[in-house]
């Protein structure tokens, strides 16, 4: 049984009963918390490529908003330390617009030095680091473009937070998202082969306040609500007409036959279990 536990509920100490929920109502809290939403697991290949052909801040936003998963938005923020240029991707877990480095949760970075480039992953990304060499990008723009004064010179604004979610909500009803997902899950098996136990290591590495996040929605039943796990399903429920945005329903019927695995994850629809086939990679 220990080892069927998620990380975070090793982390946060909590029964594995509490985790299991009811499971003939929908997906339990365990199942919840194996989406990469949920973990806070995002695509780094297609983040350095938006990295490499965004034009503005922006731009990059958006993109990278439209290759997560999880229910928060993402924000960023760039500053320049002497030569060190850092543009910061983190998810506003407290959904506040802004970040706050203690309650949010930085999926990862981009750091140019040297004419070099870097991304790394930081958490349950942790696995991921990529070098990748001069160029412009997007650094160039933004200290160009920055009319900031405070220690970052780009940082996601609360106006924009709300752009963001609006347009991500609709982006994810669409089939430029089912396209994203395909992305997603074939990255994901390219990390878990080439990366091995690094990218299981990495899913052990939660932040604090993604741990605090993890059991607010557990206690409050608020992952029953969660796009990460409506998505997860979304080869039977979409016709279902539940695969909208943040805050949309999850319908209890839609979850009768609960099999997808669009969160990389292959779930069961076992009511005498806690309902989940541990992905290999959180053994
Ligand atoms: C986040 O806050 C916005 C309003 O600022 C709200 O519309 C949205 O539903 C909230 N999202 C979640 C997941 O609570
Ligand atoms: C889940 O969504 C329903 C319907 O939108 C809402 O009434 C309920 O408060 C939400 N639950 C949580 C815990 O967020």
């Amino acid at each position: 049984m220990a080892l069927a536990m998620s990380a975070s509920s090793l982390l946060a100490g909590a029964p594995l009963l509490v985790a299991c929920g009811d499971s003939s109502s929908g997906p339990s809290y365990s199942q919840w918390a194996a989406t990469d939403g949920a973990a806070g697991r995002i695509n780094l290949d297609d983040v350095q490529e938006a990295f490499k052909e965004s034009s503005s801040a922006t731009e990059f936003e958006s993109r990278v908003n439209k290759i997560y998963e999880g229910d928060g938005i993402i924000l960023i923020r760039s500053r320049q330390d002497g030569e060190r240029l850092t543009l910061e991707g983190w998810e506003d877990l407290d959904n506040n617009s802004q970040i706050d480095d203690a309650t949010d949760d930085q999926l990862f970075a981009i750091i140019k030095e040297d004419e070099q480039h870097q991304l790394r992953g930081y958490h349950a990304n942790s696995y991921y680091n990529s070098h990748f060499g001069a160029g412009d990008f997007l650094f160039t723009y933004l200290i160009f473009s920055s009319l900031s004064r405070g220690p970052y010179y780009y940082q996601t604004g609360p106006g924009r937070a709300t752009t963001i979610r609006q347009d991500r909500s609709s982006y994810r009803g669409s089939s430029g998202y089912d396209s994203q997902l395909d992305r997603n899950r074939q990255y994901t098996s390219r990390q878990q082969t080439f990366a091995g136990s690094r990218y299981q290591e990495a899913g052990r590495g939660v932040s604090s306040g993604r741990q605090t996040y993890q059991q607010t929605q557990r206690s409050s039943g608020g992952f029953r609500n969660s796009s990460s796990i409506t998505r997860s399903s979304s080869s039977i429920s979409r016709s279902s007409g539940i695969g909208g945005g943040s805050g949309s329903t999850i319908s209890r019927s839609s979850f009768g036959g609960f099999s997808g695995g669009g969160g990389r994850v292959n779930f069961r629809n076992d009511p005498d279990s806690d309902g989940w086939t541990r992905p290999a990679w959180l053994a």
